[in-house]
């Protein structure tokens, strides 16, 4: 393919499936720079890494529809049937983010949180007297399923297979056809009913839902409530773990938050910018620039929220979390025609989640010997032991 020069061109890796080190601190090293190329040996095909703030906000918001969210995974895998409306360009996208719009406003999502209340203390409840959990397992994959599973209308009983599914897809690309498959085939089922006889939930919004004023297909309806499936699933769980974690090497941090749960929604925010765990792509429809560098009509890019967000240009003091930050512009959940529809549900659960682990378990550590692994796709912990004493907790 004819076109501008590829450059620069870098070495990176994207992290992808099981990792040995904390992907943050990998992101970190590249650091916040201008785009470039990469066709390291170890990732399928060439795509632009693309960091700074100023840059991947202007792709996101694509002001110009340069950019498009249509054949645009890295590395490249052929679904067969779109994530919508995540694999989809306007003026597609707002007729399939209508459906979901009206049903993910706070004033949906404010009335749960006395059941995530509930939830989080039943839970917590559960393993405190022991002294240890691992956070992932035990607190941070259960509670947001719990209440996800509810807010979608998904049978509870199914939790453990709805949450393998939603890992394997995030976490290992090759199998996500046949995951993808696996989840249609669920949501379907639910939509065929919710349809007959709907509730209040979002699979019934979403299998009554209508586009241009017809009843939405049940093969786009399908396809809408499976990403949304997946959106739910694996992102507040990572985020979850990666601020306690982050609180047991920051004691001040934590006795902050302890003695002021007023300021856990500040510290959410701040967790949210330091911690963003999803790294939407897009494929160039021209040839364009990014920041100082021409990008290859065709091209595919991979946005690194975690160094956008740890941007100096944007954010003074980037490195470190501070939740007295006065301005805080985050993109963790993304900009523009895609922006998160699940944003404020994630924030409000992880507020609660915070608050609710410090009234029972104030103080706690990382065992001397634990050791932490890591997966890349939606960027996550895989295990973090943590311990407390009993008599204090
Ligand atoms: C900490 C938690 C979360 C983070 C960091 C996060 C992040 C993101 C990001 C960055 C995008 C934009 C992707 C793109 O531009 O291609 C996105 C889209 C989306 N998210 Fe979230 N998300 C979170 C939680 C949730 C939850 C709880 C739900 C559902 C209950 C959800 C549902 C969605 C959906 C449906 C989209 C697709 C929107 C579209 O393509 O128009 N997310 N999310």
């Amino acid at each position: 393919m004819s076109g501008p020069e590829r450059s620069p061109v870098k070495q990176f890796t994207m992290l992808a499936g099981p990792q040995p080190e904390d992907p943050f601190e990998v992101y970190a090293r590249v650091g916040s720079v201008q785009p470039f190329w990469t066709d390291s040996p170890s990732d399928v095909d060439g795509y632009w890494v693309v960091t700074r703030y100023a840059d991947v906000r202007k792709v996101l918001r694509n002001p110009d529809g340069a950019f498009s969210s249509e054949e645009a995974f890295i590395p490249k895998i052929s679904m067969p049937n779109p994530m919508l409306p995540t694999e989809s360009d306007p003026p597609d996208t707002r007729k399939y983010r209508s459906i979901l719009l009206s049903e993910m406003t706070p004033d949906k999502v404010d009335p749960l949180e006395p059941r995530m209340r509930e939830v989080c203390a039943e839970i917590i409840d559960s393993f405190r007297d022991r002294g240890h959990c691992d956070v992932v397992t035990d607190f941070a994959r259960e509670y947001p399923i719990r209440i996800f599973v509810e807010f979608f209308g998904l049978p509870p009983e199914r939790r453990e297979e709805f949450r393998n599914h939603a890992h394997t897809f995030l976490h290992s690309p090759p199998q996500r056809p046949t995951t993808w498959t696996a989840i249609r085939t669920i949501v379907a089922e639910e939509l065929a009913s919710k349809r007959r006889s709907p509730k209040r939930d979002l699979l019934s919004a979403i299998a009554n839902g209508e586009i241009d004023g017809e009843l939405i297909d049940m093969e786009t309806a399908t396809n809408i409530a499976a990403t949304v499936f997946l959106g739910g699933l694996d992102t507040l769980p990572s985020n979850i773990a990666w601020s306690l974690r982050y609180l047991t090497t920051h004691p001040k941090l934590r006795s902050q938050l302890v003695e002021d749960p007023s300021l856990t929604p500040h510290a959410v925010e701040e967790f949210l910018r330091f911690f963003s765990v999803a790294n939407p792509v897009r494929r160039a429809v021209r040839d364009v620039e990014v920041g100082s560098t021409l990008i290859r009509g065709g091209d595919r890019l991979f946005l690194i929220m975690g160094c956008a967000d740890r941007d100096e240009a944007e954010f003074e003091d980037a490195g470190c979390v501070r939740f007295d930050r006065a301005v805080n512009r985050h993109i963790a959940f993304g900009a523009g025609g895609h922006r998160c529809l699940g944003s404020h549900l994630a924030r409000h659960e992880l507020v609660v989640a915070l608050n609710g682990w410090h009234a029972k378990i104030p103080e706690y550590r990382m065992p001397k010997d634990a050791t932490l692994s890591f997966n890349g796709g939606v960027l996550a912990i895989a295990s973090l032991p943590l311990e407390w004493d009993v008599t204090n907790a």
